[in-house]
């Protein structure tokens, strides 16, 4: 399965977001990683569809928007909309037995997220569903957090399911990737790999994206 490198915009200096999501691109980034929060299910308040849809203007590559938000299924439409490519929403939020087929009609990647305190059991029903699994590395809502124990052996369970049952979808993870430790995570099985401020907070995001490429 193909590795991809999607930079989190949460750790993006905002003053600069144009700025900043070019020099990703162009720094080799797969995708761009959106951080949507509702200061109910996280406590942070992001970004929306406004936001969404300026980037659209400025960037080519596919829009990963992660909706950490309560009923996702009544703002999966408006980010289709604005613009969005992959929207992922929590298992914790919704049936997603109804969202994830919803997204898939309208044309988007459909993703299942778990957090870190949620038994994997939980998930495996529906992925059948996704497009792609985005494990959580960290409690959302912040960045810059370091990474919840036990959380490899959850991708590595879940990557041994997949294989199991044939299921060719990729494994997204989030939350304090970094160069540091991305080895480990490629390791237990994942796919994507969203990093925000282990890219946005090194001085040279193309040297960060390439050694990352490397290492993966
Ligand atoms: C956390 C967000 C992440 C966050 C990752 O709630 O879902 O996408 O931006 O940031 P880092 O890579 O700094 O942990
Ligand atoms: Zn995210």
């Amino acid at each position: 399965m193909k590795k991809q490198i999607a930079p989190s915009i949460l750790s993006a200096d905002f003053a600069k977001l144009g700025e900043e999501i070019l020099a990703v691109e162009k720094a080799g980034a797969d995708l761009i990683h959106i951080d949507i929060m509702d200061g109910h299910f996280v406590p942070n308040l992001t970004m929306g569809p406004p936001l969404v849809q300026s980037i659209r203007k400025i960037t080519k590559l596919p829009l990963d928007c992660h909706l950490m938000i309560e009923n996702p299924e009544k703002f999966i439409g408006a980010f289709k909309d604005a613009g969005a490519d992959w929207i992922s929403v929590h298992i914790e939020t919704c049936n997603l037995a109804q969202v994830l087929p919803a997204i898939k009609k309208l044309g988007c990647k459909a993703g299942a997220v778990i957090n870190p305190p949620t038994p994997l059991e939980k998930i495996l029903p529906f992925c059948r569903l996704a497009d792609f699994i985005l494990v959580m590395t960290v409690n959302p809502g912040f960045g810059g957090q370091s990474t919840v124990d036990g959380t490899l052996e959850k991708i590595a369970a879940l990557k041994k399911f997949l294989v199991a049952k044939n299921l060719n979808i990729p494994i997204e993870v989030d939350g304090g990737v970094k160069t540091e430790n991305i080895a480990e995570f490629a390791k237990a099985g994942a796919d994507i790999f969203v990093s925000g401020s282990g890219i946005f907070h090194t001085k040279d995001y193309a040297k960060t994206i390439q050694q990352i490429k490397t290492i993966i």
